[in-house]
């Protein structure tokens, strides 16, 4: 082993370590604020081609939330939440990332603790994710995917204390009496988070 490529193993161990558990996070999606919903999925679904793959009130009396995508096994690539109030302000809404385990996601929450980074635990019955904004406000999602679908959107608090059993259990108590709750692999939807 020469001096170089003893310098990038010794970086990439410190690099493990800093990690603490190995987990990569996949990119999944962004969420837009938008003021021209006709401007936008005109855009979006007329030139680009991507489908709406669901819509609605992000909660009771809410701003709507429009759900896109050109990927079957992403439920949304994209989302667009109207009432952007100037189009000079900034129009991110949040970036996410999805993680493969439960055990990454209470890893990304004693990151967020340890740094006192306050994060919403929101469950939209097919992920359950953590809510929070990076230093400068930006909002991020970081969530894994449950094992069902249900029709979107939907969002409970649900409670990250809860062990991975718990949790579970919890999801499918809560979300199994909404429209289109289902099994991933049974679902016949175009958009599904597989
Ligand atoms: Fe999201």
């Amino acid at each position: 082993m020469n001096v170089r490529e003893f310098l990038i193993v010794l970086s990439l161990n410190q690099t493990k370590r800093s990690i603490g558990v190995f987990m990569k996070l996949d990119w999944s999606h962004t969420v837009l604020n938008i003021k021209d919903k006709n401007k936008i999925l005109d855009f979006y679904t007329g030139t680009l081609g991507f489908k709406v793959s669901d819509s609605g009130p992000i909660y009771k009396d809410g701003p709507e939330i429009i759900f896109i995508s050109w990927n079957p096994d992403e439920h949304h690539q994209l989302a667009f939440v109207l009432g952007r109030e100037d189009i000079n302000s900034t129009s991110l809404n949040h970036i996410s990332f999805r993680a493969d385990t439960y055990d990454e996601l209470q890893e990304i929450k004693d990151r967020l603790d340890s740094v006192n980074c306050d994060y919403l635990p929101l469950c939209h019955g097919n992920a359950l994710s953590f809510y929070f904004n990076d230093p400068e406000n930006n909002g991020m999602e970081i969530f894994i995917d449950t094992p069902w679908d249900v029709e979107q959107p939907q969002g409970e608090v649900w409670d990250p204390g809860l062990d991975e059993k718990s949790a579970l259990e919890w999801v499918e108590n809560t979300f199994k009496d909404r429209p289109g709750f289902v099994l991933k692999e049974k679902s016949t939807k175009e958009f599904v988070n597989r």
